[in-house]
């Protein structure tokens, strides 16, 4: 089989954000965009001939094809394996699992997460190395200087694999290897967690309700929960991967999965709720009457890890990003444990997975996982929950009570200003950057600013770093506002203010959100200027 080469023209805008390469489906239609930037990829990697590369996707708009691509580019480049999930399916842990399982050079996930799928939605590609986990910066940069430069991509002309039958195939001189994407996540799921303590606690009436979103979980959530689990046919909901998730945000949030929060603030509610977003990696935790926020979850997962099997041994540390709340912090102060703060995304936790020094990590976006694999992980963290509720015997409000009158609560919300002009956007950082000096010791109302800076990290593994992650202003007694602009949107600037505020062992535990941190938002506004710099008066999403 000839492999050929074929001219293409560089693009320039081929630089990879918080998660990946991500854009508008008709900007990957375009003539060799895709190939361009998978070329770039394989041209930033080295000594890959022969060895394995999986490929999969969440399923949504143009999944298909570009499999299709990747697979012929990858065969013409040398790889000796093409590891696919049947359907062009892998949730992005379960292909983070599949590249560690299986040994692979490294994976190229289809995704772009929780965002909008459709013929005018998003796409996105995204490059995972052999540990499991998003390509550190280093690798995207080397991508991104590629694909300035790149003039032509390797393929092969051969037909279509059929994605749906599981076995092999040859294409060029690789060998095609399409698997169930589920059995060995399942597998993994049943090693971590108790099962049959779970299937007990089902068995005598626990209520599960999981929205797959019309996503990439349904198939996985379905297979563990109503197959190995034996929840009721029906627990899970949108069960079936759609390309347009069903017209919706796959996101799970208060507000794109009103439906089940409705319900589970109902009469008749489950005793459990959960969701997961476009691509897997996101969770949703919901008992009955309350919502977990993400940063409680990551707090209250890692108190009680040691109750599943897979974490019986204790924690190495806990790790989380910078805007994500402190609960995780007090946590780790009690169990003596090291805690690591870093900037957003997911590829600053691969280092410290690595090497031993974290077990569980946690990101305010919906975000959880642990060393098993080398992304965030949804169903990972809905297990968690299920195996801590059958061991405690006790309700999801019950075991958050208690988790605040032990550690203290943070009061949490993030605020996010959408679509918003990019020039504006820069400006309002720009101005809170330049007023950071003098802010410590100025008061606004009642609250004294302790500090303020613009958050760098230096990666305690490989002594990388990482400059201008986000404006802190951390006031006295513990509470907190941050400003970032965020770094997967492919419309606009998007300005995200996580606001916090820290109420002790012994203070009010039991207050509305909205009212604890009513005179923090005001602070916000204050600081920031939002509706001067935008026009705009209000959050479009708060989570
Ligand atoms: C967002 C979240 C971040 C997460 C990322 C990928 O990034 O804030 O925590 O890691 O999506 O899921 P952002 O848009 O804020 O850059
Ligand atoms: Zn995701």
């Amino acid at each position: 089989m000839s492999i050929r080469e074929v001219a293409t023209k560089a693009y320039d805008d081929q630089k990879p954000g918080t998660s990946g390469l991500r854009k508008k489906v008709p900007v990957f239609q375009q003539a060799g965009y895709a190939e361009n930037f998978i070329q770039s990829i394989f041209d930033s990697l080295d000594g890959f001939a022969g060895t394995a590369l999986v490929i999969g996707g969440d399923g949504r708009f143009y999944n298909r094809e570009v499999i299709q691509t990747a697979i012929r580019m990858a065969a013409a480049n040398g790889f000796g394996t093409i590891i696919v999930g049947r359907g062009g399916i892998f949730s992005t842990p379960a292909a983070s699992h599949i590249i560690r399982h299986y040994g692979a050079f490294g994976g190229i996930i289809l995704s772009a997460s929780h965002n909008p799928g459709g013929p005018n939605e998003d796409f996105g590609i995204k490059y995972n190395i052999s540990n499991g986990g998003p390509a550190p910066e280093k690798v995207t940069d080397a991508i991104y200087a590629r694909s300035r430069t790149i003039g032509r991509y390797l393929t092969l002309d051969t037909p279509d694999v059929d994605l749906d039958r599981e076995g092999d195939t040859r294409v060029g001189d690789a060998t095609v290897r399409i698997i169930d994407p589920v059995a060995d996540y399942a597998a993994l799921m049943e090693k971590l967690f108790d099962f049959s303590a779970i299937r007990k606690l089902i068995d005598g009436g626990f209520r599960i309700a999981f929205d797959a979103m019309s996503a990439v979980t349904g198939p996985y959530a379905t297979e563990i929960l109503e197959g190995r689990l034996g929840a009721a046919r029906g627990t899970v909901r949108n069960g079936i991967p759609l390309p347009d998730f069903g017209g919706h945000h796959p996101d799970p949030n208060l507000v794109h999965a009103k439906d089940l929060y409705d319900e589970m603030m109902g009469p008749d509610a489950p005793d459990f709720g959960a969701a997961s977003d476009g691509d897997g990696d996101r969770n949703l935790i919901i008992g009955k009457g309350i919502f977990i926020t993400p940063s409680d979850s990551l707090a209250m997962l890692a108190a009680n890890a040691h109750l599943a099997p897979g974490y019986a041994r204790g924690l190495a540390g806990i790790a989380r990003s910078m805007p994500t709340s402190g609960a995780a912090d007090r946590v780790a102060e009690q169990l003596g444990l090291p805690l690591f703060e870093t900037p957003t995304g997911w590829k600053f936790f691969g280092n410290l997975l690595d090497a031993g020094k974290a077990t569980i990590c946690g990101e305010e976006s919906a975000g959880t996982g642990s060393d098993h694999v080398r992304e965030k992980d949804g169903l990972w963290a809905v297990l968690l929950w299920l195996n801590i509720l059958a061991v405690r015997q006790e309700s999801v409000r019950a075991i958050a009570e208690d988790h605040w009158a032990r550690f203290g609560r943070n009061y949490y919300a993030r605020h996010d200003y959408e679509g918003v002009d990019s020039s504006a956007a820069d400006a309002l950082i720009a101005e809170l950057r330049g007023r950071l000096p003098a802010l410590p010791g100025t008061s606004i109302g009642a609250l004294r600013i302790q500090a303020s800076d613009d958050f760098a990290y230096l990666d305690p593994v490989d002594g990388s770093q990482s400059a201008r992650q986000g404006i802190r202003i951390l006031f006295e007694g513990g509470s907190r506002i941050v400003f970032r602009l965020s770094g997967t949107g492919t419309t606009g600037a998007t300005i995200r203010v996580y606001i916090e505020r820290y109420e002790a062992v012994g203070g009010d535990l039991a207050r509305e959100t909205g009212d604890a941190i009513a005179d923090l938002i005001v602070a916000a506004e204050e600081l920031s200027g939002i509706e001067r710099h935008t026009g705009r008066t209000a959050p479009d999403v708060v989570t």
